[in-house]
């Protein structure tokens, strides 16, 4: 019997995923960079246990349905099969986001079942090992595995080890992503259908995977300079392809809310008339990420707060990598 707990942090992609090379081992047909976040937090509980007939799954506090039991179940039979034994495992995860966050959580979810499992398992696994795991489950989990700013390289069919790599650490560069939520509930459709939908049925499907390595390498390059108006250009540019592609599927995937026009709207005023350096990110949901630097957040959150349909905003600095909590 061994047990691992570990602690998990969100991601936020400045340069976008969308799209699969390889839909059975979940490899991204894009590049993607991304920041981590400090605050937005998953821990994770995994234990194996001989007296265990089946795998018990918790997400704060219940039972998790049969699908989300099943992509649970996909990680621990790889960690099974890599350890050679047949424990089950009795699982529990809590998200720790402030309500306002509007984020999803299976990226800091699955980075931190890859650990704590692989762990339990006692598996002597380093981060890469451990990132192409939780890549499998969900490609943005990838990242999560890592603090700071992260890549996820376009993976070619097959490549069944694809990982993330870590760019930069959580301490090289004070920005902060300003999360405005601008509606309630689920998404309507779910990341990994809609860019599935995308591929199958956009026409400008092969357009964006060819524009997108480009405005990745631009992201890198703005990092590296710690140039925000750079890094700011592709990430906009990136968001806006992307979402260009899905709606231009059939039937379209519009995930854009008034508010999200509206917060767009007032991100560019504030950089545009009002001279800051601000740039703003959407994902396959309706709430706007505005990326800016420290000293700027004040204002950018109180213009966030004020523009109409946002119900809350929240904000987050650079975060750490996957930890591990206890471990016996
Ligand atoms: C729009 O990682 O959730 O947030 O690999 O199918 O689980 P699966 O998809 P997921 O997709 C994230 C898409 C995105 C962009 C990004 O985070 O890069």
């Amino acid at each position: 019997m061994s047990r691992c707990k570990v602690r998990a942090h969100a991601n936020i992609a400045l340069s976008k995923y969308w799209g699969k090379s390889d839909l059975a081992l979940n490899l991204p047909a894009v590049p993607s960079v991304s920041m981590t976040l400090d605050g937005l937090v998953t821990e994770t509980e995994v234990r194996f246990d001989t007296r265990l007939r089946t795998d018990r799954v918790f997400l704060d506090g219940r039972r998790a349905s049969a699908a989300e039991r099943q992509r649970v179940v996909e990680v621990l039979d790889q960690v099974r099969s890599a350890a050679g034994h047949l424990q089950r495992a009795e699982v529990r995860s809590a998200n720790h986001f402030p309500t306002a966050a509007g984020l999803a959580s299976s990226a800091s979810g699955f980075a931190a079942l890859a650990a704590a499992a692989t762990r339990a398992a006692e598996l002597d696994w380093d981060d890469k090992r451990v990132s192409a795991l939780a890549r499998q489950a969900s490609a943005s989990a990838a990242r999560s595995v890592f603090g700071g700013f992260v890549e996820l390289p376009a993976g070619k069919p097959g490549q069944a080890s694809l990982a993330a790599r870590p760019l930069h650490d959580e301490r090289y560069w004070d920005l902060r992503i300003v999360v405005a939520e601008t509606a309630k509930g689920p998404k309507k459709v779910g990341s990994t259908a809609g860019m599935e939908r995308s591929r199958r049925t956009s026409p400008y499907y092969e357009a964006w995977v060819a524009a997108a390595p480009k405005l990745s390498a631009q992201v890198k390059r703005g990092l590296k300079l710690r140039d925000l108006p750079l890094l700011g250009a592709a990430m906009e540019q990136s968001t806006l392809a992307f979402h260009a592609c899905a709606m231009a599927s059939a039937p379209g995937i519009l995930y854009f809310q008034p508010a999200t026009l509206a917060a767009l709207a007032t991100v560019r005023d504030l950089r545009d008339r009002r001279g800051v350096e601000v740039f703003a990110t959407m994902d396959a949901g309706p709430h706007v990420k505005a990326l800016c630097h420290v000293d700027d957040v004040g204002r950018v959150r109180r213009a966030l707060t004020r523009t109409e349909g946002v119900i809350a905003t929240g904000v987050s600095a650079p975060g750490p990598g996957v930890e591990i909590l206890e471990w016996d």
